[in-house]
């Protein structure tokens, strides 16, 4: 039978994700639209952003914010363009955007001094075999997977390398030890609900003096740029963006921080995604089509929480067949209104993918789970 109640917002996307609730179109009537982001209160309005940034997150005073152009992947690919080269480079890789890192790297930089430590879907690569006398790239939180590192305590304290880590769906949702990391990247879209293509760049000072002491033999872009001349260029991490931002995300960004610091901080952020996660494993265990991607539940990620179809119909279907049943399960709930993009990611395993950020209400998961079951059956059923 068709389930009665419905999530009040049906968007479980993981990026772009759901905005906060109680969100509409007038959080935005103060945006400083149709002014220079240079003039003093375009400047005021970008600080705004990163010093409720800094102190939400608890990024140390010596470390630097800056809002870069082109979202989370504009600011891993100018950390990696500016600071790599210098020492030997582990990657970790066990998802898309991992993977991607670890492209860039060995085909479009071409170091030579590269490991790739990969894992399949659903794992992580042996974390202890990091090398710390060399510098490490990896995502905190794999969104395609669903598979997060499980800490920091695989990071030593007093490495050689540069710790660089992608933690784009990861941040606003889980407890990042920026002091524990040289990089940390993100962009507005995901735990916080922001609008896309802005990314944010912190950097610690270990990472600023690579970038005064190291000049990569290869030519870098403008938009990559962080030094002149062997300085840094603080007014990145002072307003003065590279290039233009837009003051409406500026503007949403600033809604976003405010709603998180008037529910309580970081720590509530993060309960609440905890509690998201903990719903989905409740219904999960009471669920046997279903189970999670992550095998490890220490790994399982309370922000892209990817679950993959256990049910013998299911996985005796050929691939592509599965790919197809997973997506059709998602069609018909988004056909119907209750969820919207939770098929798994192109080059995940056929499955669907629940985000379980901040900005996610519990309840509206917990009417989403008879949905899903209903979804399933009919699928299954139409066979
Ligand atoms: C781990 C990770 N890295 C990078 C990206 C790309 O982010 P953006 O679209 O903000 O560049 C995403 C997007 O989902 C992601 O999840």
């Amino acid at each position: 039978m068709k389930p009665i109640a419905r999530p009040r917002n049906p968007c479980f996307s993981s990026g772009p994700c759901a905005k906060r609730p109680g969100w509409s179109p007038d959080a935005l009537t103060q945006a400083l639209v149709g002014r220079s982001h240079r003039s003093k209160a375009g400047r005021a309005r970008i600080k705004e952003v990163m010093d409720r940034s800094r102190a939400l997150l608890g990024v140390p005073d010596d470390y630097r914010i800056g809002i870069v152009p082109a979202s989370d992947t504009g600011a891993m690919e100018m950390a990696m363009w500016s600071l790599l080269g210098l020492l030997g480079v582990d990657v970790l890789a066990w998802e898309s955007f991992g993977q991607g890192w670890a492209t860039d790297i060995t085909k479009q930089l071409r170091l030579s001094d590269v490991r790739v430590m990969t894992a399949e879907y659903g794992s992580l690569p042996e974390l202890n075999q990091v090398d710390w006398k060399r510098d490490v790239v990896f995502t905190w939180n794999g969104t395609t997977s669903g598979v997060r590192v499980p800490g920091a305590d695989w990071i030593a304290e007093d490495r050689r390398g540069l710790a660089i880590c992608d933690a784009t769906s990861a941040v606003f949702a889980m407890n990042v030890p920026v002091d524990k990391l040289d990089v940390v990247t993100y962009s507005w879209q995901k735990v916080l609900g922001g609008e896309g293509q802005h990314g944010v760049l912190i950097l610690s000072p270990r990472a600023v003096e690579r970038l005064t002491t190291y000049q990569p033999p290869w030519p870098l872009p403008k938009i990559f740029r962080l030094t002149k001349g062997g300085a840094l260029i603080d007014g990145i991490f002072q307003a003065d963006t590279i290039n233009t931002p837009s003051m409406l995300c500026v503007e949403d960004a600033l809604d976003g921080l405010v709603w998180a610091e008037s529910i309580g901080g970081l720590p509530e952020l993060v309960r609440r995604s905890e509690a998201n996660l903990a719903a989905v494993a409740s219904w999960v265990g009471r669920t046997d089509w279903v189970d999670f991607l992550a095998a490890d539940p220490g790994n399982r990620s309370c922000t892209s929480i990817c679950l993959k179809i256990v049910d013998p119909w299911f996985t005796a279907l050929a691939v592509e067949e599965r790919a197809q049943a997973a997506k059709k399960v998602a069609s018909l709930l988004e056909a119907e209104g209750v969820a919207f993009d939770i098929a798994s990611y192109r080059e995940a395993p056929p499955g669907l993918r629940l985000w379980g950020g901040a900005t996610v209400e519990r309840t509206d998961l917990e009417a989403l789970f008879p949905w899903l079951d209903w979804a399933y059956g009919e699928v299954k059923g139409q066979q």
